[in-house]
């Protein structure tokens, strides 16, 4: 943390990210209440920021969220620490319409995960995702204190606000890192704004992906769509004077996680949830916890419980799966589906398996608080991770955190991001249920001492590779080029 701070030189750092951080909400009791979204980007950005201060420019999406701000749209946050700023735009039905729900999440959604979902790109979600980019452009502007101010752009949403910031802001440091996915060239090329997406994005100083696939693809598409030069020794894109570097950043959690301390050990945080649920306390429990996406693999995580409980016979009546899916973009028609889809297939593989007082599917499907998250993650000996495509996956990251007993297996997608980095997980192909329920039955039957040779591992490579390190190198990497051009000014 303090490394993070001496590499912004007292500099605040601006946010810019679509999810706001914190959400204020009407409870039933008619107070205002605080919600933590389910959200991978702020799970990793929140404890950079808390460490930094500064502020955070976000959509306000709460019910309560004009109450609680001032006449600047700002307010204080974390709720009681207050280190940093929230600063909260309001956009109208339309604009969220066609800026959140369309464009990004209808269009550039499936485009950049491989889970066969076609996009749709329609022209009047376009118009409001310029519209929207350029406003959030504009706070950004507005919120800078100098000249030449350290900003994060984050994700998919705003492709186009590093170009438009860039106009008004030239000697900004403008950090942007795109969350999920960038695919490769002939897929890129079905959004009919492709060429202005990537020449938005070239308005960063840094461009971040979570892997070099990532990378290498976005060079690829620069090269192919727009006139620019490729430094390939540095890894940068040059384009009217701009150098733009791209660079590898794996995103992660914080190190020690900020609920450790508070949540109680595994044992009791099991033997309480499995109370809870009134189920035998030698129950083994297998965790899913995820966003109710279809890029998530739920459905195929169902099918492989299903297929483990027909090859281990055994493990009726013994063993729950318990998915928490927090309901996600639910304006969209493909999101009702998987919703549809998900409580199906739950239903019908427990009334084929099921039995007096025991399911082996629970399926909770809304928000779950992070603490309460963290200590069910405790409790669980499995987490299943089956994302059909994923950046990262914080998911898989947070299960590993969380357990500080050193026991307890992950099983995870080869086709997250998180694969690369954890290799001592279980690493399946989420569509070979054969296999992942094999290797369902191989955590179950895992010796502690393999598990805890496993789990050691991973949290020594989260421990190094932590979200402080994930800040710090684009820190690192943004000082060094505001250092150079420092010094080219300086020369010419
Ligand atoms: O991880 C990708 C991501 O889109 C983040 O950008 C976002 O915070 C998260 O998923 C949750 O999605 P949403 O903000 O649409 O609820």
């Amino acid at each position: 943390k303090l490394t993070l701070r001496r590499h912004l030189h007292g500099e605040r750092i601006i946010v810019l990210a679509n999810r706001e951080p914190y959400i204020h909400q009407h409870d039933a009791e008619g107070g205002i209440g605080v919600v933590h979204p389910a959200s991978g980007l702020v799970s990793a950005l929140e404890p950079v920021m808390r460490a930094c201060s500064g502020v955070w420019v976000a959509h306000g999406a709460g019910d309560a969220d004009r109450q609680t701000v001032d006449a600047q749209d700002h307010v204080r946050v974390p709720p009681g620490e207050e280190s940093y700023l929230l600063r909260r735009l309001w956009l109208s039905e339309e604009q969220e319409r066609g800026y959140y729900y369309g464009f990004a999440n209808e269009g550039l959604w499936p485009l950049c995960h491989v889970a066969h979902a076609r996009p749709t790109f329609r022209t009047e979600d376009w118009q409001q995702y310029q519209q929207v980019n350029q406003k959030f452009a504009d706070a950004v502007c507005q919120e800078a204190s100098s000249e030449d101010p350290v900003i994060l752009v984050q994700d998919y949403h705003f492709a186009l606000a590093p170009r438009m910031l860039r106009a008004r802001l030239p000697r900004a440091t403008i950090i942007t890192f795109w969350h999920i996915p960038w695919p490769n060239v002939e897929q890129i090329s079905i959004c009919p704004w492709h060429r202005e997406l990537v020449e938005g994005l070239l308005g960063s100083s840094i461009l971040g992906f979570h892997t070099q696939q990532h990378c290498n693809n976005f060079m690829e598409a620069a090269d192919h769509f727009i006139e620019s030069r490729l430094d390939r020794e540095d890894f940068a894109v040059i384009r009217h004077g701009q150098r733009t570097l791209v660079r590898a950043y794996p995103i992660s959690v914080e190190w020690p996680h900020h609920h450790a301390s508070e949540a109680p050990p595994a044992a009791q945080c099991r033997a309480e949830l499995l109370a809870q649920l009134q189920l035998p306390p030698d129950t083994l429990l297998g965790i899913g916890i995820d966003r109710l996406d279809y890029t998530k693999g739920i459905e195929e995580r169902f099918r492989a419980v299903e297929r483990l409980l027909e090859r281990e016979a055994a493990l009726i009546g013994r063993f729950v799966f318990l998915q928490i899916a927090s309901p996600s973009r639910t304006q969209i028609e493909r999101y009702q589906q998987v919703n549809r889809d998900v409580e199906e297939l739950a239903a019908r593989i427990n009334a084929r398996f099921g039995r007096e007082g025991w399911q082996p599917i629970l399926l909770r499907r809304r928000h779950t608080e992070p603490a309460d998250v963290f200590r069910l993650y405790r409790a669980a000996q499995l987490c299943y991770v089956s994302s059909l495509h994923d950046g990262m996956n914080l998911v898989a990251k947070e299960y590993v955190a969380a357990h500080d007993d050193e026991l307890g297996v992950l099983v995870l997608s080869q086709f997250t991001g998180a694969s690369r980095e954890l290799r001592e997980a279980l690493i399946v192909n989420p569509y070979d249920i054969e296999a992942a329920s094999g290797a369902l039955a191989q955590a179950l039957l895992m010796p502690a001492e393999e598990q805890t040779a496993r789990m050691r591992a991973m949290r020594r490579a989260i421990s190094e590779a932590n979200v402080y390190r994930w800040a710090g190198r684009m820190l690192i990497d943004a000082s060094r080029l505001r250092r150079r051009e420092q010094l080219i000014e300086l020369l010419t």
